[in-house]
């Protein structure tokens, strides 16, 4: 099968593949990514296609069950989220006890640590219970992000609204109304977008996790660590801050020359597996623009261009999803260290949806390594 066959030399003896780039470790029938014609996919389905017409809901069913949903599993499917979405009051209260001054992340990943003592394991290898528990991850992490924002301004959290679907529903818990459609829909195509991407970084790292038999909170737990980081998901929040620091347009190119020069990296630019432009910025670079619009504020979208611009002509490097995704948030209205637990409300769908297929064909991840210490020496007496 293709889980068990190997291409190219054997790992440990010929060749070291630092950072796994270019190797291929499993098949997934999840997202096709292809970086060469800019196409991503889910369950066959184009990402900018399912942005345009899709609710998040819908695209869920599909990541977690293949198909989209007929209309009467989409009725079931959403009164069961919105039935799973109240946050039950010992996890409340073990919100409330995590400090404030921590980041957001920290905050989401020992939520979902904290649903997993809540939750026995049973027998873990069901793909019926394992998805129950992804759609509970699903339906409850808008609240649990909500209510952090609230409490982080000082507001009492607002209880999550029945009549209202999933990014309607999360706006109001934020923000105390439904804004206007323009961001509404906005956001619900950044959720869409973020969903699911393959075998990267967090994704993988929840695969490693479940590939022990361990539990799919545990899985999700380090799926979070490993989004954190700013070179993966954390990036939408840098961006943000280098957009902030270049406050005008006009000291976008220079700040973008200093930055070039000293080697650093650019948040929001370049990406593992597209070197030709990440097929998602076209979408969320569209929202970007409406909402900017929409609201009357077009410095972010100025800084934007300036960056891409010069960006392009100096190294050929284009932007990611992170990039339009920063400032498109930040217009929305929220605070940036909760950018990132934005992606896992989204993610969670795409981790689930893999710890599950990993589940139904597991092969024990563990690559080996080619050891550069010193030579075997005996303990001084
Ligand atoms: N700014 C400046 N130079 C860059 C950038 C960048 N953002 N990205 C890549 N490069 C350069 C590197 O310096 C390197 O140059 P060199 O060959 O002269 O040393 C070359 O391009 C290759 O870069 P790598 O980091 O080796 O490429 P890799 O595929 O490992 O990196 C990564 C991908 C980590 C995303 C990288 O582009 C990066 O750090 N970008 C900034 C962080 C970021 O935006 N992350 C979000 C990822 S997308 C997401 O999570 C939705």
């Amino acid at each position: 099968t293709a889980a068990s066959s190997t291409t190219g030399p054997k790992a440990g003896t010929d060749a070291i593949y630092k950072g796994l780039a270019g190797v291929v470790v499993d098949t997934t029938a999840i997202s096709k990514v292809v970086p060469e014609t800019n196409t991503l996919t889910y369950r066959g389905y184009p990402v900018p296609e399912l942005a345009e017409k899709c609710s998040m809901e819908q695209v869920a069913y599909l990541l977690w069950h293949g198909e989209l949903p007929n209309d009467l599993q989409l009725e079931q499917f959403s009164q069961r989220e919105r039935a799973a979405r109240r946050l039950d009051r010992s996890a409340q209260s073990v919100l409330a006890r995590t400090p404030e001054t921590c980041h957001p992340m920290d905050v989401v990943r020992t939520m979902i640590s904290y649903l997993g003592t809540e939750d026995p394991d049973e027998d873990l290898s069901t793909t019926e219970l394992l998805l129950a528990k992804s759609q509970r991850m699903f339906a409850v992490l808008p609240t649990i992000v909500a209510a952090d924002l609230r409490r982080r301004r000082g507001l009492e959290p607002i209880a999550p609204h029945h009549g209202l679907g999933y990014a309607e529903n999360f706006l109001y818990m934020c923000f105390g109304e439904v804004p206007d459609e323009v961001i509404v829909r906005a956001f619900a195509k950044s959720m869409v977008l973020y969903a699911e991407h393959s075998f990267n970084a967090s994704t993988f790292a929840a695969r490693v996790v479940t590939s022990t038999g361990s539990d799919i909170y545990s899985a999700v737990t380090a799926a979070i660590g490993a989004l954190k980081g700013p070179l993966h998901g954390g990036a939408n929040e840098a961006v943000m801050h280098d957009m902030i620091e270049i406050d005008r347009p006009e000291r976008a190119r220079g700040w973008l020359e200093e930055k070039l020069t000293a080697k650093e990296k650019v948040m929001g630019f370049g990406h593992r597996v597209y070197k030709r432009g990440d097929s998602r910025v076209p979408t969320m670079y569209q929202a970007l623009r409406e909402v900017s619009e929409h609201l009357g504020e077009t410095k972010w979208l100025k800084i934007y261009a300036e960056l891409e611009d010069e960006m392009a002509s100096r190294t050929g490097i284009r932007p990611n999803l992170d990039f339009p995704t920063g400032p498109a948030y930040y217009l929305m209205g929220f605070d940036i260290p909760m950018f990132t637990p934005l992606f896992v409300m989204s993610r969670v769908t795409g981790w689930t949806a893999h710890i599950i297929e990993q589940t139904e064909s597991n092969a024990l991840i563990r690559p080996l390594s080619a050891y550069s210490g010193p030579q075997q020496r005996s303990v001084p007496a």
